[in-house]
């Protein structure tokens, strides 16, 4: 098979993180016989550096030429005053809306190696494995009308801001019944999380997931406050199979879920439209150990591996993947942040040992 992949390593650490999925990805192709077509873009605050724009309408077209994208990281401190409508962060929610990745898959796995990173006790965090179904394209994150509005006339004292919460049938509908297909082949439970107590949103949500549950009599299904869940994650993890929820909601459990995994860094990230996928870890760019070489990349070669499965039905490939990941945890072989008993490796040492893993 030729593989086109379009290469967006973005800010901060993305770069290293990507660099370092690309050896693994190579090596693996390689090693089964694929050939592979790399373009790169812009994306973040390296984009505006160079073309003023957070997504440059080259990248949206390379993004909607190639079979997949695989994504570093987005965001800059110096950044953190911009309206979001100009800042890094918007040229990846414009690029999962324009790609109409509705869909986040985002894994959480307790790693038998890794248990004694998470600062959680073992037996709480032995044995998780679960998976986040995030909606990406709606909610907060795009609802309109949106903005700040200033009272420059009294010094700021009636300042107002305001975000819309949207969510149409079509909308729930479509990522319910990706959750609902991913719980069937997995442990068939699915929780899905809300808050309609105090949002209609969650109410039109919540009517709409039992009604697509009818068409899954096989997978069980149960309704969750979000503040519950956020508590159930840490108190009682391995309850979990399949967590289906909204865009915002997603955005924060998943976060979370990363302490049940040991660091934010191991975190992959699978997004899936009807047509295209986006691959990118669940961490950020991490200004303050950019360039140093020292960041975790096992959660953009995670998302390198979810690439060849759903973009490309490698599932054999992936699985390589996956087991060379497991064999370099299981050795030590890992960076700083997983606090490893002896000398930490570098960035592109991490990505070596998974390649000489395969
Ligand atoms: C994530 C990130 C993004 C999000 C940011 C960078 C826009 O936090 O992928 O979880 O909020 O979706
Ligand atoms: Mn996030």
């Amino acid at each position: 098979m030729n593989l086109k992949i379009l290469l967006l390593p973005g800010d901060g650490i993305g770069a290293e993180v990507t660099s370092a999925a690309v050896e693994v990805l190579n090596a693996t192709l390689k090693k089964f016989g694929h050939t592979v077509e790399y373009t790169e873009g812009l994306i973040g605050g390296t984009a505006i550096h160079k073309t003023g724009k957070p997504l440059p309408e080259d990248t949206m077209k390379k993004a909607l030429a190639a079979d997949a994208t695989l994504m570093g990281a987005v965001g800059l401190p110096e950044f953190d005053n911009t309206p979001p409508s100009q800042r890094p962060e918007r040229g990846l929610l414009d690029l999962r809306g324009g790609m109409e990745v509705f869909a986040n898959l985002r894994p959480v796995k307790a790693w038998p190696s890794l248990i004694e990173s998470s600062p959680l006790k073992n037996h709480l965090v032995e044995g998780v494995d679960l998976l986040i179904v995030r909606e990406l394209t709606g909610g907060l994150y795009f609802g309109t009308p949106r903005g700040i509005v200033w009272d420059t006339e009294h010094g700021g004292a009636g300042d107002r801001a305001y975000n819309t919460m949207n969510y149409s049938r079509l909308e729930i509908s479509r990522i319910a019944r990706m959750a609902f297909k991913f719980a069937r082949q997995r442990r068939k439970h699915l929780t899905s999380v809300d808050k309609p107590n105090v949002l209609e949103c969650s109410q039109l949500w919540r009517k709409v997931v039992t009604e697509i549950g009818a068409e899954f009599p096989d997978v069980e299904l149960e309704h969750m406050l979000v503040d519950t869940c956020a508590m159930q994650l840490v108190l009682n993890p391995k309850r979990f199979d399949v967590i289906l929820t909204e865009n915002m909601f997603g955005d924060i459990l998943s976060d979370e879920g990363a302490v049940l995994a040991g660091s934010i860094g191991m975190l992959p990230s699978a997004s899936l439209g009807e047509k295209k996928g986006l691959y990118e870890p669940v961490h950020g760019s991490a200004p303050d150990i950019a360039g140093q070489n020292k960041a975790n990349p096992l959660g953009a070669i995670g998302s390198a591996a979810a690439m060849l499965e759903y973009s490309f039905g490698l599932v054999k490939e992936a699985a390589a993947i996956n087991a060379a990941v497991s064999k370099v945890l299981d050795a030590g072989q890992v960076t700083a942040d997983l606090k490893p008993k002896g000398k930490p490796l570098t960035t592109s040492e991490v990505g070596k040992a998974v390649s000489e893993a395969l």
